[in-house]
């Protein structure tokens, strides 16, 4: 599908904050796959179509979990954990998509995991930098995106660690696996 039918298809799922990041994302993740050698169509359609379960009932995503078989972990925690699995169910099931690195870029965008494929790792910073992105720390993060995407990844991951723990909120395990797998990495 072509960028616009991909955006038209995505705008009436969420308020036009939402629309507004998703479109940021897409410029973020375009120039980075750009940057990094890696193919800007496929960052595209990830950036696009990675938020769109976002505003979507909780107990319904977690009822297509149940009965699609997809992972049961995130059950339970919660709109936020949900949105990336089920935005990728979506991209698959209702927009064709078929390409895995798009469909996991698209699944673990909010948790991030071990062994991250340049793609996914596009996503995540993409997500966390995209200009309307407005917290203490951004520019930072943004300028270490220009620079190198592995240091971008592994200063993001920190960055969500230090805001959840700050915050009291629950830590998913997976975020922590990926933390280890990019800590693991830095100081071989
Ligand atoms: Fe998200
Ligand atoms: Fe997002």
């Amino acid at each position: 599908m072509e960028r616009q039918q991909l955006l038209a298809a995505i705008k009436p799922r969420m308020p036009e904050k939402r629309y507004i990041h998703t479109q940021g994302v897409m410029h973020t993740a375009i120039a980075l796959a750009k940057r990094y050698d890696e193919d800007p169509s496929k960052a595209e359609t990830a950036a696009i179509l990675h938020d769109m379960a976002k505003y979507e009932d909780v107990t319904k995503m977690e009822d297509i979990i149940r009965r699609e078989n997809l992972d049961l972990s995130v059950i339970g925690w919660g709109s936020e954990l949900l949105h990336g699995p089920i935005a990728a169910y979506y991209a698959q099931t209702q927009f064709g998509i078929t390409d895995q690195d798009v469909l996991n870029a698209i699944h673990y965008h909010t948790t991030g995991r071990a062994g991250m494929s340049k793609l996914e790792k596009i996503i995540f910073v993409a997500d966390m930098i995209e200009p309307s992105r407005n917290y203490p720390g951004v520019e930072r993060l943004r300028n270490k995106a220009q620079k190198n995407l592995d240091k971008a990844m592994s200063a993001c991951v920190r960055h969500s660690l230090r805001f959840l723990i700050d915050t009291k909120q629950p830590i998913f395990p997976l975020t922590l696996t990926c933390y280890n797998d990019i800590m693991n990495g830095e100081n071989k």
